[in-house]
């Protein structure tokens, strides 16, 4: 039986609008994530992907439930400890990319290095290696506005990659790229899996990504449908 990295029940969490008008995200959500899983977090829009992603990425708190990221408790966690295990134990692809413009391919991986306790020299070592493994030996330093769609979210798996996460989150993924590339990149990720065991969890919209993923967690208003 393969190690459980996530396991989260009951997590609820809801948006007050104003004092007579809440919107109930995440209504009691369970959730199981095993090492070497590829799974998308499918559901209408609206239904609370992101949320729950952004709570089991630790970018946000829940009202209620309980979650344990590779056998830690996060819910008892203060907020620095919190980013510490983030840094540690995830990484993230957004759908935009979110690459430091002012920053090359390589600096933008090696920053994220530093919350790995990596020094210089580990870092750059790190990037180009990483680099390298995305196909982007010769755009190391490139800043993202002189890079393709396709080419920005290579840097962006690198620098998800670089403290060698156990699970990277992924919304969207592919959100922002034409179907060529997205299956391009879908099948860089299943490679990452496949050959290093590296555990993804991904929200999608597109039913080609959700087809490509070994498991499916279907949500609907807020609950496993
Ligand atoms: N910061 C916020 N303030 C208020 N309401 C919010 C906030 N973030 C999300 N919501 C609401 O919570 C619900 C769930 O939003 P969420 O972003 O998780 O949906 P989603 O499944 O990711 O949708 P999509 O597929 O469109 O990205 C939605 O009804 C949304 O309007
Ligand atoms: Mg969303």
């Amino acid at each position: 039986m393969p190690k459980v990295l996530i396991h989260a029940t009951g997590l609820k969490k809801h948006y007050q609008l104003t004092k007579t008008n809440a919107v109930h995200a995440l209504r009691g959500v369970n959730i199981d994530v095993f090492e070497g899983d590829f799974s998308a977090i499918i559901g209408p829009s609206g239904c609370g992907k992101s949320t729950l992603l952004h709570i089991l990425g630790l970018l946000d708190t829940p009202d209620e439930g309980q979650y344990t990221l590779d056998g830690i408790d996060v819910m008892k966690m203060k907020e620095r400890e919190a980013n510490v295990i983030r840094a540690k134990k995830l990484g993230f692809i957004f759908q935009g990319f979110n690459l430091i413009p002012t920053l090359t391919a390589k600096e933008n991986v090696m920053q994220a290095g530093k919350y790995g306790g990596m020094n210089l020299k580990q870092r750059k070592a790190r990037a180009e290696e990483l680099l390298e493994l995305m196909n982007l030996h010769d755009r190391m330093d490139h800043k993202p506005n002189e890079l393709s769609g396709g080419q920005q979210q290579r840097v962006a798996i690198a620098r998800a990659l670089v403290n060698k996460p156990a699970i990277i989150l992924a919304d969207e993924p592919t959100g922002e790229l034409d179907s060529a590339t997205s299956l391009e990149i879908i099948e860089l990720l299943k490679k990452l899996n496949r050959e290093n065991n590296q555990t993804f969890l991904m929200v999608t919209h597109n039913m080609e990504v959700a087809n490509a993923c070994k498991k499916t967690i279907q949500l609907k208003d807020g609950l496993n449908a």
